[in-house]
Formats: C-alpha cells, structure tokens, sequence
C-alpha cells in the first residue's frame, strides 16, 4: 500500500482512518471529499506526519477527477467512506443519498476499473478497492433472533440503507464480473471524537451539558451494536492487509443495548466526569419524543469471521469508548460550536425534532 485514496476523509470516520494510517504506515494519502454538510476541515486538524496527507475538495461523482487522481498518484488502494450517512436525513430526502451512495460508488468504481484493468496502470495484484458499509444492509432483527453474519440475507428498511444496499451489490458485481479486486466490511454503529452532532451519542453528550432535554425516539427499546472508531479503522486495516478479494467482513463492538440503557449510561458517565454541574442526574433531561418512521428495531453482529481469519478483535467497552469519547466533546467545545451554530444545523434541528414533540 502505496498510496490510497480516501474518500469522504473529511468526515467522521474517514478522518479516524487518516490518523490511522499516517501514524501506523508509511502511505500517502489522498483524500477527497466533498465538504458536505458532514465534512469538516477541522476533523483534518493535527494529522501525524501531515505531509503525506493531500486533500482535494471534490465529488466523487465527477468522473474525470477521479480518473485524473487515479493515474496522477498511481493510487493502488482505495477505502471508500464518502456518502450521506444519516438514516433520518435519508427519510426527509432519500435522494442525495441515490445520488452519492449509489451513483458516486459506481463511478469510483468504474473509474478503478478503467485505471487498474484497461490502463493497467500498476499489476493488478497490488490494487484494492475497501468499500465501507454497514449492519443496517441486513434489516431488522426480532429479539430472539441470531445475529448478523455475512450470509444474512440483505433487507435494507430505511432509504440510507437502501442505497448502502444497492452500493455493496455493485461493488460485489465488479468483482465478480471483472476481478476487480474488492472488499466490504459490514460494520455496526460507530462512535467517538469527531462524530458529527446530528448522531445519537454527541446529540446526546453536547445536549445534556447545555441542559437541553435528550429526545429519545419511540420507547427507545431499540438496539443497536455500539463500536468505538478507533476499532473499526483497525479492522478496515487488517482486511487490507490479510483479507482476501471478493470477501465481505462483519465489524461489531461486542454490545448490544437499548437506546434506553446507551443514553443512561452516558448520564452516568457525565454525572461521574462533571460532579459539579448544574444538570446532574442527567438522566432526568431524557424525553421520549414521536419514533422514526420504519425504526429498526434491533441490530446485532457475529464477528466471528473476522475474528478468526485475521485475527482482528475490538478492544474498547462501551463504558471505556464512551468515556473517552465523552472526554474528547469536554475537551473540544469550539468544534461542536462551530459545528452547531451553522445554520444549515440549526434548520436540520427544526426540521426533525420540533414535530416530534421535543421541548428546546
Ligand atoms: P459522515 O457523514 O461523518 O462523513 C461523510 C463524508 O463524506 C463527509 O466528509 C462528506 O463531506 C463526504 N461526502 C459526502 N458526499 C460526498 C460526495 N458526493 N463526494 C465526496 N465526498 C462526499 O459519515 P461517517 O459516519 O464518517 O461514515 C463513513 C462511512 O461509513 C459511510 O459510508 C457510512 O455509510 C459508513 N458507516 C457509518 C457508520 C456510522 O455509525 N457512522 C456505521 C456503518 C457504516
Ligand atoms: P443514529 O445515531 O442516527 O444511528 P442509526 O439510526 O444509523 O442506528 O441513531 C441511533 C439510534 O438512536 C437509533 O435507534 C435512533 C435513535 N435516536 C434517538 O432515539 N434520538 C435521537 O435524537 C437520535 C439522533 C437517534
């Protein structure tokens, strides 16, 4: 690994991975991104070693650019995390997410075809293509019912899911079809430094220290797989170095908790870090508010394939995970205020929860 485009750096998990790689590789990183909404300069702050970081500001929709980045920087490996990522902006206007999720990856892919099986320009045993994608693929599980592994049937619910869906069956295609050497790793919910406030856990974190009530959707029995970021750009890692082509790879944290239990223990965990604070117990702000529309009902992971094929594991509770992520908000208030106070924010905050019956 050379050189590796990456694609939505900007953003929250994308930006993790950059920390990851320049501190623990000698590649250099090109890094496109689009500066959504989600994308943030300031996630770009700081990088080990900065000089082998280059960022274009770019769509990955634009196909002459990206075949430009590809031939110029002789790009052998690509980790693609560009696209609109939050399910409820998926159900106010799915189609930004066609347009990135399912567009976007068949252009990048395209143009990989073109530089590495037609241009050829490098063997095409040193190339990779890492599509990033998620558990929300399989649809909705019953209480009792076995986790998601990588046979599970997919049956995307939500728009954003659907179009994760549809992105994955393209990338496996060109594999299939024209031994594009790829690979996708199906990963649960994330979190840590830098997740964009629209998401459950910051939402929840920068809300409580303002003393804002904590909106929880439904009856807030729903239950996801919580995987602290750090974890899952270690197993992006070890699928690009010991995963094979054409195989997918299930990525968890080991958790599985309602949205009841997650957002308590948050409380606890900012009780414990700001004794002193004007809102402690901050479990009392929590608020049941209207549900999603198509609300999974619960997530969960077996990754035991990754586990036992290459030796990947995850390494944070979620107690350990979220208090370091907890502490990384406390640390870092100009972020969150820069990122709050954009009014493209504070529309998204009165579109979604002021009908739901959220108090301010
Ligand atoms: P994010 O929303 O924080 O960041 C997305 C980044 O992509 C932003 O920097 C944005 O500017 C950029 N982008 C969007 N459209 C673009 C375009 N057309 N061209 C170029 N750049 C564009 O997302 P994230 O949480 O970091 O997620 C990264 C990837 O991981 C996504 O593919 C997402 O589906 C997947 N994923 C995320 C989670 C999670 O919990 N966050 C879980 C499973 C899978
Ligand atoms: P989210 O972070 O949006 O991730 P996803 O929908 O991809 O799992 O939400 C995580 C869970 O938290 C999900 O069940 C919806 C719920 N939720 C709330 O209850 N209140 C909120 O304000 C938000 C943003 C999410």
């Amino acid at each position: 690994m050379d050189t590796v485009l990456v694609t939505g750096g900007a953003g929250f998990i994308g930006s993790c991975f950059i920390r990851h790689l320049l501190a623990g590789t000698s590649a250099r990183v090109v890094d496109l991104d689009a500066l959504t909404y989600a994308g943030n300069l300031a996630n770009l702050r700081d990088l080990p070693d900065p000089g082998r970081h280059t960022f274009v500001h770019g769509d990955i929709t634009n196909r002459k650019l990206v075949d430009d980045l590809l031939h110029r920087w002789e790009i052998d490996t690509i980790v693609h995390f560009a696209a609109e990522s939050h399910v409820d902006r998926s159900i106010w206007g799915p189609m930004a997410f066609v347009q990135t999720n399912v567009v976007g990856t068949a252009i990048l892919l395209e143009a990989a075809r073109n530089a590495w099986l037609t241009d050829k320009i490098l063997p095409v045993e040193k190339v990779r293509f890492h599509h990033v994608s998620t558990d929300e693929v399989f649809g909705d599980l019953g209480p009792d019912d076995p986790p998601f592994s990588e046979t599970t049937p997919y049956a995307p619910n939500s728009p954003y899911a659907a179009t994760k869906a549809a992105s994955d069956h393209i990338v496996r295609a060109y594999g299939h079809t024209y031994g594009l050497p790829v690979t996708i790793c199906n990963c649960s919910n994330n979190y840590g430094p830098r997740q964009h406030p629209e998401k459950l856990i910051p939402f929840m974190i920068l809300a409580a220290l303002e003393g804002r009530s904590l909106p929880i959707y439904g009856d807030g029995r729903n239950v996801r797989d919580w995987l602290y970021v750090e974890d899952h750009c270690a197993a992006i890692q070890a699928v690009l170095d010991r995963g094979l082509p054409g195989e997918t790879y299930n990525v968890g944290g080991g958790t599985g908790q309602t949205n009841l239990e997650l957002v308590r223990l948050l409380c606890s965990i900012l009780d414990e870090l700001l004794p002193g604070a004007a809102y402690v117990p901050h479990a009392k702000l929590m608020q049941f508010v209207g549900d999603r529309p198509g609300h999974d009902r619960r997530y969960a992971m077996d990754v035991g394939k990754i586990q036992r094929e290459l030796g990947w594991t995850f390494r944070e509770t979620l107690r350990s995970g979220l208090t370091k992520t907890v502490q990384w908000y406390l640390a870092n208030p100009e972020w969150a205020a820069s990122v709050r106070g954009q009014p493209v924010y504070q529309e998204w905050l009165a579109q979604n929860y002021v009908d739901r019956g959220a108090s301010a």
